[in-house]
């Protein structure tokens, strides 16, 4: 305040006054409220001022109106971002009120919904959600929907988790949050999302008959199955190649089981079942073992060996389980040797003769001769050129072409 000094006694004037004060009734909502605010003084004022961070607030003929009272119709967010200030002021004296803050309430606008991975089929129980967000002062309370029914919950995160609890999300269907401001009492939808939510398919077993299965004679049921999700596509294979329905593979309707009728040797290998669905792949596998044979077993080996050298007879069989071989020669069994290779490390003339390997089978209990090979051991054969042989034939010959073009060159230089 100011002091008017004068001898000998100090008077104060009477035309004094306090700090202003800035006054207000209630809460402003955007676009909706008319504010005003009051320049409270007590004493003889002549002008008033008002301004917002520190510029002077000029009547606009609309909707600003400037005097004692600073009003605002249809008020907006941004009109006064602050600080208030009122001046009150007469020729002694002037005076400005303490820093107002203008609070206009707002929204909700842009509601937005998101979720935490753009899919139209969700994994049951994964980390899966919904964010629901919004421009709005205070900021906004959200409800949320499945369609038209309430989803109970609260928070701007909704987790697949509360959607699976409260039953929601098997079929596919529509998501929205709804933003909702307490004081200006707007609630605004988002728009919507779509999705549902898929088991993920576990306990997958591929069964097969237990026994032993003969070629031309069992048959075979492969069955493929899951305890949980539901499965939407089914693929089998077999040694990695699909497998498809033909005279003696026939397909169930839904494809989850395979009958194979009657069983071939071909039949033998690897099967794997892939059962599929939009959020997961599970696949199992059963190795098919189809006893046959011995079918052919031949005798490979060379008809010419020369003594003392490293001798390698085999004995290839088709068989299932693999065949029993038992080697003869001259029609004599050669004790002790049962693999489907015989061989002699120093070969002598003794071990000429005819081959023949007999293979059996101790569950088709079939057995089978392979035609004979005839082996002679001989003191020198006639192996061809050895590749050292070859090397020297032709080095000699460049050698022999080099000293030639030598020679041609040498007597041009000679004769005239
Ligand atoms: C705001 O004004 C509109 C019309 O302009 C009215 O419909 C609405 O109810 C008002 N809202 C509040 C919270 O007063
Ligand atoms: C007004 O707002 C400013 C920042 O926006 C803040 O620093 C200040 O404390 C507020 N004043 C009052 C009186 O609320
Ligand atoms: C085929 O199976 C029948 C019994 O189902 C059996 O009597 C027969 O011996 C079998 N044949 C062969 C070749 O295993
Ligand atoms: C097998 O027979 C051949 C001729 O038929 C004979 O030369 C050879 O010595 C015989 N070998 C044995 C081990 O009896």
């Amino acid at each position: 305040s100011v002091l008017l000094v004068s001898t000998p006694y100090i008077q104060i004037s009477t035309d004094l006054f306090l700090r202003p004060k800035i006054q207000c009734q209630n809460d402003f909502i955007e676009y909706n409220s008319t504010v005003e605010l009051t320049c409270s003084c007590k004493g003889s004022i002549e002008s008033f001022t008002w301004t917002n961070d520190s510029k002077i607030i000029e009547p606009d003929g609309k909707r600003f109106t400037v005097k004692s009272k600073l009003t605002i119709t249809d008020v907006q967010r941004y009109d006064l971002v602050g600080p208030i200030v009122c001046t009150a002021a007469n020729s002694l004296q002037k005076e400005s009120s303490a820093k107002f803050n203008l609070t206009v309430y707002y929204g909700p606008e842009d509601v937005t919904i998101k979720t935490s991975a753009p899919l139209k089929f969700v994994p049951s129980n994964s980390n899966f959600n919904l964010t629901c967000s919004a421009s709005s002062k205070p900021a906004a309370t959200f409800t949320w929907f499945y369609e038209t029914k309430q989803i109970q919950a609260t928070g701007p995160v909704l987790t697949l988790k509360v959607i699976e609890e409260q039953g929601f999300g098997h079929t596919l269907g529509n998501y929205k949050c709804v933003a909702q401001n307490d004081k200006t009492k707007r609630s605004v939808p988002s728009t919507a999302v779509q999705f549902s939510v898929m088991e993920a398919i576990s306990g997958i077993t591929l069964s097969g008959p237990k026994g032993i299965l003969i070629a031309d004679n069992s048959s075979a049921k492969l069955s493929c199955q899951a305890t949980q999700g539901n499965v939407t596509d089914r693929v089998w294979l077999k040694d990695g190649k699909p497998l498809s329905p033909d005279s003696h593979v026939k397909f169930s309707n839904d494809s989850s089981s395979i009958s194979i009728e009657v069983l071939k040797k071909e039949d033998n290998g690897e099967y794997i079942c892939q059962l599929s669905n939009s959020v997961s792949s599970k696949e199992a596998n059963f190795t098919m073992v189809v006893v046959y044979g011995p079918e052919s077993p031949v005798v490979k080996g060379d008809k010419e060996v020369q003594l003392k050298t490293r001798v390698e007879l085999t004995c290839s069989v088709s068989s299932v389980p693999p065949a029993k071989i038992i080697w003869k020669l001259n029609g004599t069994v050669i004790p002790g040797e049962t693999k489907d290779t015989l061989i002699y490390n120093n070969i002598e003339y003794k071990h000429s003769g005819t081959y023949t390997c007999e293979a059996s089978n101790e569950l088709t209990g079939k057995s089978t001769n392979s035609p004979s090979l005839s082996v002679t051991v001989k003191e020198n054969i006639d192996e061809g050129l050895s590749d050292g042989a070859i090397a020297g034939i032709v080095i000699g010959c460049l050698v022999a072409v080099g000293a030639a073009i030598a020679l041609f060159f040498y007597c041009r230089g000679k004769v005239p």
